[in-house]
This record gives structure tokens, sequence and C-alpha cells, in this order.
């Protein structure tokens, strides 16, 4: 990966001279912090391949810590999530202070002018916030009531629903050839998971048909909000007035605390028994940061790119979790469906790059 690195110390430094005022008179034309910049390709190869590795990274590392720790010495996942949301919104306004060329007093004021004193901006963005975290819980419905092969591939369809949301509310349109990557893409994703889905249970057929309805109904309701999510987020973003991009992170990321103060006072009982770090080690706290630091790349894919983008990096990241993981894991294998799989993954990200729209 050095060579990406090489070209994008030197593109990097280009875009972020375009992203970032150089002096305090330029941070007055409130424009300038708000609007984003046209970034290179380069800029842009760096920012979706860092989503794809620390994705693909968060994912290995929860897969380890669950697969090698006694589940009575297991973590709190409510509070790896909640201790994730609050590194976020450090690190927004880490980044924010450092936009604002660590000045204290141009820091405080756009704190205080977008941030503190903008409770209509901050309600706005507590719309995505809150939707992922209803589509955190709907997922936990959805594998409670399917087996996770059915799960698994059922979940693909956000791809579909995140595009129909980009029609709806970015107004953007598609080329038959991109519905085509579109679908490519989901199928081949579909096929990927299928690959590693463990058989599945036999029920009883009363009680499988019913689970069924709620697991399938709790799919389809966190695809809907996982697509709505991701581009109303992009939305606000690229088109929601002159609120600088690390303060609109500051605003969801603050009600993401929220609802992980929520989720942590649910499993209350549990955390005060064992207590709130019970199970963290070093590479529980690797998890915390990667999810933090990966959160906070999806949003930047989100404004270089676009949510579709963002599904092709997730892809990408399944594929290479399977392929990395046959070396760490004895039990996983690579079958038809994988192979079958990564050729549409790869087909669809060749397709739907092959227009220029
Ligand atoms: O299922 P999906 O890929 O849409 O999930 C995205 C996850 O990334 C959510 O759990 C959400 O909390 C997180 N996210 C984030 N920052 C963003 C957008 C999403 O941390 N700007």
């Amino acid at each position: 990966m050095k060579f990406q690195n090489v070209h994008i110390a030197h593109d990097d430094e280009k875009d972020r001279e375009k992203l970032l005022p150089l002096n305090n008179d330029d941070l007055k034309d409130e424009k300038d912090i708000a609007s984003p910049s046209r970034p290179s390709f380069a800029f842009k190869c760096y920012v979706i391949a860092s989503m794809t590795f620390i994705w693909t990274a968060y994912t290995l590392t929860i897969k380890y810590t669950r697969s090698s720790v006694e589940p009575e010495q297991m973590y709190s996942a409510t509070t790896v999530v909640f201790c994730a949301e609050v590194l976020k919104l450090i690190i927004t306004f880490a980044m924010f202070y450092k936009e604002c060329n660590f000045n204290n007093a141009q820091f405080l004021e756009k704190v205080n002018q977008y941030f503190l004193n903008a409770p209509k901006e901050l309600a706005k963005m507590s719309v995505p916030s809150f939707a992922y975290a209803l589509q955190n819980n709907l997922d936990f419905v959805g594998l409670s009531n399917l087996d996770a092969g059915v799960y698994q591939v059922t979940t693909q369809l956000k791809v579909v629903s995140t595009a129909l949301f980009m029609m709806l509310f970015l107004g953007r349109k598609f080329s038959a050839r991109r519905w085509m990557a579109i679908c490519l893409l989901m199928f081949g994703v579909a096929f990927v998971q299928m690959n590693n889905a463990p058989a599945a249970e036999s029920k009883q057929s009363g009680e499988k048909a019913e689970n069924y309805i709620i697991g399938l109904s709790a799919v389809l309701a966190t695809c809907v909000t996982a697509g709505f999510a991701g581009v109303w987020f992009e939305k606000m973003l690229k088109d929601g007035g002159s609120t600088p991009f690390w303060i609109r992170n500051m605003q969801m990321y603050s009600c993401g605390v929220i609802s992980a103060s929520i989720a942590c006072l649910v499993d209350y009982s549990r955390i005060s028994e064992k207590g709130f770090f019970f199970g963290y080690t070093d590479k529980v706290y690797a998890v915390v940061i990667l999810l933090g630091v990966g959160g906070l790349y999806i949003s930047l894919v989100m404004r270089y790119l676009d949510n579709l983008y963002k599904s092709m990096a997730s892809a990408v990241s399944i594929i290479l979790v399977v392929v990395l993981s046959m070396l760490i894991f004895p039990d996983v294998f690579v079958g038809m469906y994988f192979v079958l799989g990564t050729m549409f993954v790869v087909l669809a990200v060749l397709l739907y790059n092959s227009v220029n729209e």
C-alpha cells in the first residue's frame, strides 16, 4: 500500500489546501469551509481504499475477539459502540480545530454559530443518526429470527434501496448500464455471503414461519433505514447550506452518543454487574478505534464520492474479509458461490465506472 501513500501525500496536500483555509481571513468566507473542494482522483482513491481497509480490519478484529474469547469473558457490544461514538465526536472536534488553523477564537465562534446555536440543523442531522441506531437494532431482530445466510443475503437489498433514495432525495438518474451494475453488485455480495452461510437450523415449521415473517420484515425495514440514513447524510453534506463538513459530523455523532447511551442504559444490569470495560483487551480497543475511524471514513466517502461508491467499498471489504479469514480462521473455505460473487462484484464496479454520468 506504500505506493498509494506516496502519491497521496502530494495530492492530499493540494486537496487540503483547497479544503482548509490558509489563514484566518479566508475563514471569514463561510462558503470556503462549507463547500466541498474538488478532490483529485488520487485523493478519492485514498479515501475509498482507506475505508475498505479499515472496515476489513474491523470485521476481522471483531471476528477474532468473538471467536477467541469465552462467552462469560465477552465484552459488551453496547459499550464498544458507545466508545466508538465518543471517539468519532472527539476526532470531529479535533479536525474542526485543525480546520480553524488551531485558532481558539475562530474555533469557538464557529462551534457556537453552527453547532450550539443551530438546533434546527442539529435536528436535521439527528434524522440519519437515529435511523442508523434503528438500523442497528433491526439488524439484531433480523439476525435473531433468520438464519445467518438468509439474513446476509436479503440485507443486500440495501444497495437497491440506496440507489432509489438517491434518485428521490438527490435527484440522481442512473442509466440502464448503471442499474445493471447496481443489481450485479447486490447479487455479487449476496453470493459471497452465501459462501460462508452456516446451514439452516431445523426448527418447528410453525415457529419457523413466524420467525421468518418477523425476520424478513426487520431486514426489509433495515434496508429502508440504511438507504435512507446514508442518502439523507449525503444530502446534508452536499446540499445542506453553509454548515462546515466537520460540524455536520459533530451534529451526527453527538446524536450518536445519545443513542449509544440509551443502548447502554438498556444493557445496564449487565454493565453494572461486570463493569463498563469488562473484557476489554488490546484487540477490543482496536475494535473501538477501527469502528470510530471507519465511520469517519464513511463520511469522507460520502463527501467526496457518494453512497454507491460506499456500497462498492463495502462489497470489496466483504470479499477481502473472506480471503484474509482463510489465512486466520481454520473453518473458512472458498467455494463456487464466492468465486461467482467476486466476479459479479468486480464486473459491477467496472460497469458502474465505465460510464461518466
Ligand atoms: O449498513 P451500513 O453500511 O449503512 O452501516 C453504516 C454504519 O456506519 C452505521 O452503523 C453508521 O453508524 C456508521 N456511519 C458513521 N458515519 C457516517 C455514516 C455511517 O459512523 N457518516
